[in-house]
């Protein structure tokens, strides 16, 4: 059995696209292998939060990953600052991390062109904060999407940088988990690229039917088909592609048809799918609203949560420690 671990970002709600990319393959995930997945509250303070949407935005994930299904029985969920052990093997690992391999990362010149009245430490160690998290749990697997490659790149460095200079086979070399083309990309209703929050295209989990409705209706179209059996473009495939998610395979081959026929209306394909939407995350939203006000279940799984990453995460530390010299007197 595989350690596979993953981190979620706390800011914010999640989308279709998150769901349908990864967090849909994280239910299926925690049933053949040893999961854990946390919340990344530590790095969200890059960018500074505000005091009082701090513990909000990470009850919202929270609340979210486990009405989507991620179940606390089964796989290790908890909250990165609930785990000090984590702080203090970042310590040790930044002694071991170059400035200049850090200032190289594509993320963190990004950060500089975009941010550059925040360029501080912590966004240039996050790689080095990031596989801390990982190696902490001994974990062999990832889930990354393109994004985070490099992140994950710099981890089995930071990993075999530290097995080399101790001389010792400690720590794993994680790999990436593969979805084995399981993995959908949902495209934004804008008519270009995929769904994203930054992107501002994003059908949340937690709209409501009537905000569905709207964005779904706004969607980007065209004029319609006017040859038989003509290839459609991009803004017509993506709705089909939502479609081909959240609707039967019967509904798509009718609009298939309708299109192919140059008889569709792009009204009622929408309508339709603003529905299959809404049908679709009707019960996950009802899960979220009822989660996120149960404070008892989220104190009782969060704490479950942190006490078995904790376990874990000290042997790793102690040993650690031994490794680098420390010792008790
Ligand atoms: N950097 C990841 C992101 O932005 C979040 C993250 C933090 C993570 N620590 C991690 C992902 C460890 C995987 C493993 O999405």
């Amino acid at each position: 059995m595989e350690t596979v671990l993953s981190g979620i970002r706390s800011t914010g709600h999640l989308h279709l696209g998150n769901y349908f990319g990864a967090v849909r393959n994280f239910i299926s995930m925690q049933r053949e292998n040893n999961c854990y997945f946390f919340i990344a509250d530590w790095h969200s303070l890059t960018t500074h939060p505000h005091p009082d949407d701090l513990h909000n935005n990470v009850k919202i994930v929270l609340s979210e990953y486990l009405a989507c299904g991620i179940d606390p029985e089964i796989a290790t969920i908890y909250v990165q600052s609930d785990v000090p052990e984590i702080a203090e093997l970042y310590l040790l690992m930044n002694m071991n991390a170059y400035i200049g391999e850090l200032e190289r990362t594509t993320s963190f010149k990004d950060k500089v062109r975009k941010q550059p009245d925040n360029i501080n430490v912590g966004l240039l160690s996050y790689p080095v904060l990031m596989a801390v998290d990982i190696l902490i749990q001994k974990a062999n697997k990832v889930p990354v999407g393109k994004d985070q490659e490099q992140n994950l790149e710099m981890t089995r460095k930071f990993a075999k940088r530290f097995n080399n200079i101790y001389g010792v086979d400690f720590f794993p070399i994680p790999q990436a988990y593969g979805f084995k083309g399981k993995m959908v990309k949902i495209p934004g209703l804008d008519g270009s690229g995929k769904m994203g929050k930054s992107e501002g295209n994003g059908i949340f989990l937690y709209d409501e039917p009537k905000t569905i409705q709207k964005k779904v209706m706004r969607a980007v179209t065209d004029s319609g088909p006017t040859q038989m059996n003509q290839e459609m473009p991009e803004p017509i495939k993506n709705l089909f592609t939502l479609l081909s998610v959240v609707s039967t395979p019967d509904t798509v081959d009718y609009f298939q048809e309708k299109y192919n026929n140059c008889e569709i209306r792009y009204g009622d394909l929408k309508k339709q799918l603003a529905q299959d939407i809404i049908n679709f995350t009707s019960p996950i939203r009802e899960r979220i609203i009822d989660i996120n006000s149960n404070d008892v279940f989220l104190r009782k799984t969060a704490k479950m949560g942190a006490e078995k990453a904790r376990e874990n995460a000290s042997k790793t530390l102690q040993e650690v420690r031994k490794i680098i010299g420390f010792k008790s007197f």
